[in-house]
C-alpha cells in the first residue's frame, strides 16, 4: 500500500478548476469529471480546494462522524448571513445548534435508532415534542387546495409541476410550523416572503463565488440585506404575535417556544426561533417539492411503475377520505419515493471537514478542514451497491426487505447522523399524502411526450420546464 495522489484535472493559473465547474449546472460538471477521474478527484478553486467523492466505499468512511465534521463552506455558509446559527447552517460547538437540535430532535431512543438504521420513518414520526401524524390535518388541508386545483384547470391546461409543488411544500411548512397561511393557491404573485427567501437564496449562492471585488456588488448586497430583513421581519411578527396570543397548537413555533433543553435547561431565545424558523422554510421547500417533482416525472417515464402506484391507491385507499393510517399502509408508494431520493437525489451533494490531515481508503491523503464533497447522487448509482440497472427506476428494490439489506450509508438523501435531516418523517408524510391523492383522483399525463428531463439548479436541483396534464378520473374526494 502506501499514500497514492488524489487526481486533479489541469486547470488554469491563479483559477485553477473554477472553468472546469459549470455555472449554471454544476452538478453536470461533477458528473463528467467523475467519469473521467473515477471515486475520487480535488479541485483547486480560488483560495481553497476540494475532494470530490462520489462511491460508495468513500462516502461510507466520510460518514464517520469522529473523523469529519460538518462545517458549512460556500453557499451555506453564506446563508448564514440570514439565520446564523440556525440548525442547517451551524458550526461544530455552536451552542444554539446543541439546545434546538436536543429541544427538536426526537426523544433519544428514537434518535439511536435514526442513526444505525436505514430507515425509521415509521418509529421515528416525531419532530421534537410535535407528532407529526398531529400534523396531518393540517397537511391535508393544503393538498387538498392543490387537487382542487388541478381539477379547476380541467384536462388541457399545462400545470407547470415544480411550481405548483412548491406551493405546496411552503404552504404546508408556513402552516404546520407556526399556524401561517401563505395562500399561494389564491394567489398569483408570490407572497413577499418567498419571493424575499427566493432572491436570497440565489444571491447566497453567487456571493460564494464572485469574480468580482465586493464594491461591485454593492446594489446587490443592497437588496440582499433588504431581503434579509423581510424574512426576518416577518417571522418576528409571527412569533411576537404568537407571544401576544398564545394558543395550544402541537407545532414547532410552540415546541420551540415552550421546550426546554434537558441538558443545560435553557430555553431558546427568541433570535434562535427566528433562525429555526426561516431554517425550516428554507431546508424544506425546494427538497419536498423536488422530490415530488422526480417522482412524477419517474412515474411519466416509467408506466409499469405508475400503473402499480394507483393499483395500490386504489386497493389501500379507494374513493374514501385518505386518513392517517393509509400512510403506513402504501409500501409501494414510499418505494417510489426512496428510488427518487436514489436516483433524482434533490441534494446532490453535502459536504464535510478532516478533524485532522488524513487517508480515505487507507491510501489518498487528504487535509485537516479541507473541503471533503459526498456526491451522494453519483454514489447512489454506485454498481458495487445497486448493480449494472444501477440507473434504472425500481422501486422494487426500495421495498422494506431489500431497503433495510442494503449496506450502511449506501442511501443518504437526507445526509448523514447528528448533522442529518431533522425535516425527514415530515417530508415523507407530506409527499407521500400528495401522491396518495393525486393518484387517487387524477390520471397525469406528460404535457410534452417528448419531454427530457432537464435540469435548474439552485441550492438543490429540481426539473426544468416539466408539464403535467390531470384528467380527473371520477369526481374530487
Ligand atoms: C438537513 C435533505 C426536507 C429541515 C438536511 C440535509 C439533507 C437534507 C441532505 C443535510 C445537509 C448537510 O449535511 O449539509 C432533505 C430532503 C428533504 C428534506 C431530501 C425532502 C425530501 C426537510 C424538511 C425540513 C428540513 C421538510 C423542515 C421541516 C432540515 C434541517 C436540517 C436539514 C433543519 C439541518 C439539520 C442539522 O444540521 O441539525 N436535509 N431535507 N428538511 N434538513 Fe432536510
Amino acid at each position: 500500500s502506501g499514500a497514492k495522489p488524489i487526481p486533479v484535472p489541469p486547470g488554469l493559473p491563479f483559477l485553477g478548476n473554477i472553468g472546469d465547474i459549470d455555472r449554471e449546472l454544476p452538478l453536470r460538471s461533477f458528473v463528467a469529471l467523475a467519469e473521467k477521474y473515477g471515486e475520487i478527484y480535488r479541485l483547486n478553486l480560488p483560495g481553497r480546494t476540494m475532494v470530490v467523492n462520489s462511491s460508495h466505499r468513500l462516502i461510507n468512511e466520510l460518514c464517520d462522524e469522529k473523523r469529519f465534521i460538518k462545517i458549512p463552506k460556500g453557499a451555506l455558509d453564506q446563508i448564514r448571513n440570514g439565520v446564523h446559527d440556525g440548525l442547517f447552517t451551524a458550526r461544530p460547538n455552536e451552542p444554539n445548534w446543541a439546545i434546538a437540535h436536543r429541544i427538536l430532535m426526537p426523544a433519544r431512543a428514537g434518535y439511536r435508532a435514526w442513526l444505525h438504521i436505514q430507515e425509521c420513518d415509521a418509529n421515528l414520526n416525531r419532530f421534537g415534542p410535535v407528532s407529526i401524524r398531529g400534523m396531518f390535518g393540517e397537511m391535508h388541508d393544503v393538498a387538498t387546495q392543490l387537487a382542487l386545483k388541478f381539477a379547476r384547470h380541467g384536462p388541457t391546461t399545462p400545470i407547470a409541476v415544480t411550481e405548483d409543488f412548491t406551493r405546496l411544500a411552503l404552504d404546508t411548512l408556513a402552516l404546520c410550523s407556526m399556524g401561517y397561511r401563505f395562500n399561494s393557491y389564491y394567489t398569483t404573485g408570490l407572497h413577499p416572503f418567498i419571493e424575499a427567501m427566493g432572491d436570497f437564496l440565489t444571491v447566497s449562492g453567487t456571493r460564494a463565488s464572485r469574480p468580482m471585488p465586493d464594491w461591485f456588488y454593492r446594489a446587490e448586497d443592497a437588496k440582499y440585506f433588504q431581503d434579509i430583513e423581510v424574512l426576518r421581519k416577518t417571522a418576528m411578527d409571527v412569533l411576537r404575535s404568537r407571544k401576544e396570543q398564545p394558543n395550544d397548537r402541537k407545532d414547532l413555533l410552540n415546541a420551540m417556544l415552550n421546550g426546554v433543553d434537558s441538558k443545560t435547561g435553557q430555553r431558546m431565545t427568541d433570535e434562535s426561533i427566528i433562525d429555526n424558523l426561516i431554517t425550516f422554510l428554507i431546508a424544506g421547500h425546494e427538497t419536498t417539492s423536488g422530490t415530488l417533482s422526480f417522482a412524477f416525472h419517474e412515474l411519466m417515464k416509467n408506466p409499469e411503475a405508475y400503473r402499480k402506484a394507483q393499483k395500490e391507491v386504489d386497493e389501500v385507499v379507494g374513493k374514501g377520505p385518505i386518513t392517517v393510517e393509509h400512510m403506513s399502509k402504501v409500501p409501494y408508494i414510499s418505494a417510489i419515493l426512496r428510488e427518487t431520493l436514489r436516483l433524482d437525489s434533490p441534494i446532490t451533494i453535502f459536504s464535510v471537514v478532516p478533524v485532522e490531515d488524513t487517508l480515505l481508503a487507507g491510501q489518498y491523503p487528504v487535509y485537516k478542514d479541507e473541503a471533503m464533497m459526498l456526491f451522494v447522487k453519483q454514489a447512489h448509482v454506485d454498481p458495487a451497491v445497486y448493480g449494472d440497472d444501477a440507473h434504472e427506476f425500481k422501486p422494487e428494490r426500495m421495498l422494506d426487505e431489500q431497503f433495510h439489506k442494503l449496506p450502511k450509508n449506501a442511501w443518504k438523501p437526507f445526509g448523514n447522523g447528528a448533522r442529518g435531516c431533522i425535516g425527514r418523517p415530515f417530508a415523507i408524510q407530506e409527499a407521500t399524502l400528495a401522491m396518495v391523492m393525486l393518484l387517487q383522483n387524477f390520471n397525469f399525463v406528460m404535457d410534452d411526450p417528448t419531454y427530457r428531463l432537464s435540469l435548474k439548479q439552485t441550492l438543490t436541483i429540481k426539473p426544468d420546464g416539466f408539464y403535467m396534464r390531470a384528467i380527473l378520473r371520477d369526481g374530487l374526494t
